[in-house]
């Protein structure tokens, strides 16, 4: 049996509030990915996220909230940058990292004496947010490691049943995770790209900004973990040589899916090929999607057109890296 997807309804929402407050999981969209959300302030509600999606103990989450005013109940030494940052961003994908007030769990900051805090800018998020009237931790509605969801039904496709609810508000507008930014401390780092640029940062705080990483790939130094990756092995592959590739494998007689901005491929009974949205906003949009898609059909290799290094195309770059762990045909 597997759970379907509720509409974003009033009596709905009510059931999410009820199961929220009762220690259950729900999962519901937000603008970047869908999450699946416990109570932050229930431990052990959070630890049923971890048991879910078999992740890690020491991954720390996201604290979603409604308002900016709960901002001060979760994190403690809140500097002037954070303030600068949410009045341009929230609510919107950028995750913000703060000093922890000391009653947050370990549960949820896996340890560590930080926070990541969000508002999502999406409406059904945010109405379960403001009615919950408390911090929802959530990680993208995924197992450890596989591919972030964008739609209600790759929610259901991950979990089946072992998810109370799972709301369903369409697509998610971005596609692609958050922004995260760590002003805990005078070092200010970007965690993970996202849609909200370094530069945008930036700009607001006036400072440059340092790259920094989150903690999962520090624990790996000079390796790059599996994450946000598709069951199939994939490698990102420069555009001049695709054809050559392509050719290779299909008279190698292996079952292959492309992802490719506009090239013109000869048709065989072996090769899946996406066409995929030449802006980079778009083209993370439908990414994981597109990934999922091809992840299905049971193929020996995904091929992924490498993109411009350029920063419009960092978040895009970042999640295909790791989609690919790194793998680039040459
Ligand atoms: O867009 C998003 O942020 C989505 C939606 C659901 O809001 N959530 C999401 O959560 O991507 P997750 O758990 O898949 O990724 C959260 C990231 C992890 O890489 C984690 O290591 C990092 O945030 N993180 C959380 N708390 C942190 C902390 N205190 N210090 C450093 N990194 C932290
Ligand atoms: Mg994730």
């Amino acid at each position: 049996m597997t759970r379907h997807p509720v509409p974003f309804t009033p009596q709905n929402i009510t059931e999410a509030l009820r199961i929220l407050k009762a220690g259950g999981l729900v999962a519901f969209p937000t603008e970047t990915v869908y999450g699946l959300g416990a109570d932050a302030a229930n431990p052990q509600a959070v630890s049923k996220i971890f048991a879910t999606k078999g992740r890690p103990a020491n991954h720390p989450l996201i604290v979603h909230i409604g308002h900016v005013d709960q901002l001060e109940q979760w994190a403690e030494s809140i500097p002037d940058n954070a303030y600068q940052l949410i009045d341009s961003f929230w609510p919107g994908p950028l995750a913000i990292i703060l000093k922890k007030q000391p009653w947050v769990s370990d549960v949820v900051t896996g340890g560590q004496d930080t926070i990541a805090i969000r508002m999502p800018g999406n409406p059904v998020a945010l109405d379960l947010l403001t009615q919950f009237n408390g911090g929802i931790a959530a990680p993208s509605a995924n197992r450890f490691n596989h591919i972030s969801p964008t739609l209600a039904s790759h929610v259901q496709s991950e979990f089946g049943d072992s998810v109370e609810m799972i709301i369903d508000g369409g697509p998610c507008q971005v596609g692609l995770e958050s922004t995260i930014i760590d002003v805990s401390s005078n070092n200010i780092k970007m965690l993970r790209p996202g849609h909200i640029q370094q530069q945008q940062i930036e700009h607001v705080l006036h400072n440059t900004v340092n790259q920094g990483t989150t903690d999962s790939t520090r624990r790996a130094p000079g390796m790059l973990e599996l994450h946000y990756a598709p069951e199939t092995p994939a490698a990102l592959c420069p555009i001049i040589i695709l054809d050559q590739y392509i050719e290779q494998y299909i008279n190698a007689g292996k079952k292959m899916g492309v992802l490719v901005r506009h090239a013109q491929l000869d048709s065989h009974p072996n090769l899946h090929s996406i066409i995929m949205p030449e802006d980079p906003v778009k083209f993370g949009h439908d990414m994981y999607a597109c990934l999922r898609q091809l992840d299905e059909l049971q193929l020996d290799l995904i091929l992924i057109e490498q993109l411009p290094d350029e920063p419009k195309w960092v978040a895009v770059n970042d999640r295909l890296l790791k989609a690919t762990a790194g793998n680039i045909c040459h």
